[in-house]
């Protein structure tokens, strides 16, 4: 999608649809009036009127979008109303969208440029037979701006996290025979040409350091296992102690030799979608050329059944020294942070770590598809987490972490075991992890219900993968912790 910013008095050129977000209750001239008394468009948020050859309008096609009432209506109100304003048009024959706001602010008219953006992502790289007339046929979005260099200026950090928040959607997206570790790998050595550092370990690397959690969930896979370390040096003193992010990367989830059943089972290739949050977070730090020093790290396995896969009753001996009885080779993504957040703070001694995962059923069950959950051991950081993900319209809730839960995963035989049973299994998923943290102040995200979205709830979301993650903590990191 082609992005401009233009003077309200710019001459539209052929093919152009014009459209307007309109408050509710706003009063409409003339024929516009008209029309919407012929109908129920009120400009309540989301819906939509569309005219075709308005008289009076310059454009082929006017479309009036209702963004709710002026009181409240935020940056947020602004991203979906473009979006909308997009969806409405996007398949109409029109090739370019004409954007009006109620406010033509710089600030206000780069977010709906980010809505159109966002929006507008489609993963249709193997889609062979789809109709030219079904593809979508808006390729540039105008942006109506008071001042549209500002309103350009203003939107370059946000251009940089659209083409971050893609490149996740993307790895997210892509079926798993496609994106195994390894090219997981390779796609975020690719980064390096944004500025970023990456160093990819493989299986020999890891035994060396005793990943033998991480790596027993792989070693039912032939496909090799994967740790990529991820490094933004942005901060003017670049031996700063970093901050760090750490993502679950399993590629594709059968549950192992406890295996899942066999409908739905393709949604496990999101699996990774933790990995790629923190890859995408990655990508934007590094195109806005963010000014802090950040680690990401990434653990890739698939978790497959096989005469070599790990089983329930093994018992696995992490980088950490700890060990871990199997209950059930399903619980696998705790397995492959254990090694990952041990190995973070051990190499890297952060101010503090967040890792995200699509780590349990149970978070679903408890917040549903809108919320994800954040477990952490720090009210500064457990806070910023929140603030940023309520203005980023990526919500969390705070999840407890109870000391009397931790005993659900004491073993007989090791020092503890991968499940501790459906009850509050999502909290004690996050309590597995913590014994692996080392005391350093941290924040689990369980973004199993966010990751992936089917009937799409934001105009900015299409249906599928979410990119759920990049955009909180990119605000995180841009209010707190940039010098
Ligand atoms: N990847 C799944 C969690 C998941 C389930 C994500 C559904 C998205 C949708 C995870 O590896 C898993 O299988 N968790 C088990 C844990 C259980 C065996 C203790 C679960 O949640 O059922
Ligand atoms: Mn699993
Ligand atoms: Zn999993």
């Amino acid at each position: 999608m082609d992005i401009e910013f233009v003077a309200a008095a710019a001459a539209l050129s052929p093919k152009t649809a014009l459209a307007r977000l309109v408050h509710e209750g706003a009063a409409l001239e003339g024929a516009l009036g008209q029309a919407a008394a012929a109908s129920r468009f009120t400009g309540a948020k989301g819906q939509t009127l569309d005219i075709l050859a308005p008289a009076g309008v310059d454009a082929q096609r006017l479309v009036l979008v209702g963004v709710g009432k002026a009181d409240g209506f935020d940056a947020l109100g602004v991203e979906h109303g473009a979006a909308s304003a997009y969806n409405a048009v996007k398949a109409s024959g029109l090739t370019t969208l004409r954007l009006e706001l109620p406010d033509a602010a710089a600030d206000l008219a780069a977010r709906a440029a980010l809505g159109v953006r966002l929006g507008a992502y489609r993963f249709d790289k193997y889609r062979t037979k789809e109709p030219a007339d079904k593809k979508p046929s808006v390729v540039k979005t105008q942006v109506v701006a008071a001042d549209a260099d500002a309103a350009l200026a203003a939107f370059a950090p946000l251009a940089a996290l659209a083409d971050a928040v893609s490149f996740t959607r993307d790895l997210v997206s892509e079926p798993p025979n496609v994106l195994y570790p390894a090219e997981f790998g390779r796609r975020v050595k690719a980064l390096e040409s944004l500025g970023l550092e990456v160093e990819i370990l493989g299986e020999p690397e890891m035994m060396k350091l005793g990943m033998g959690s991480l790596l027993g969930v792989g070693q039912g896979s032939i496909r090799e296992s994967q740790l990529a370390v991820i490094r933004w040096n942005g901060a003017a003193d670049k031996k700063a102690q970093p901050i760090a992010f750490i993502g679950k990367g399993v590629c594709f989830d059968t549950g192992g030799i406890s295996i899942k059943p066999a409908e739905n089972m393709e949604d496990m290739k999101w699996d990774m979608g933790g990995a790629g949050a923190v890859a995408g977070l990655m990508h934007v730090l590094a195109g806005r050329k963010a000014k802090v020093n950040a680690v990401g790290i990434l653990g890739l396995v698939e978790n497959m059944p096989d005469g070599n896969a790990y089983r329930p009753g093994d018992v696995l001996t992490s980088m950490s020294g700890q060990t871990i009885e199997i209950i059930n080779t399903d619980a696998e993504g705790r397995l492959v942070l254990a090694d990952a957040v041990w190995y973070c703070q051990n190499r890297f001694k952060p101010k503090f770590m967040v890792d995200l995962a699509t780590l349990t059923g149970a978070i679903i069950i408890a917040l549903g598809h809108d919320l994800a959950g954040c477990y952490s051991n720090n009210e500064e950081l457990a806070g910023a987490l929140i603030a940023a993900s309520n203005t980023e319209g990526e919500p969390l809730w705070r999840m407890p972490l109870p000391a009397q839960y931790d005993k659900n995963i004491d073993s007989m035989i090791a020092d503890m075991k991968n499940t501790g049973g459906r009850p509050g299994g999502s909290i004690t998923a996050a309590m597995f992890i913590q014994r692996f943290t080392n005391g350093v102040p941290w924040a689990h995200l369980d973004i199993a219900g966010t990751a992936w979205k089917k009937p799409s709830a934001f105009p900015t979301s299409p249906d599928g993968a979410t990119g759920y993650g990049v955009r909180l903590l990119n605000r995180m990191v841009a209010e707190k912790y940039e010098s």
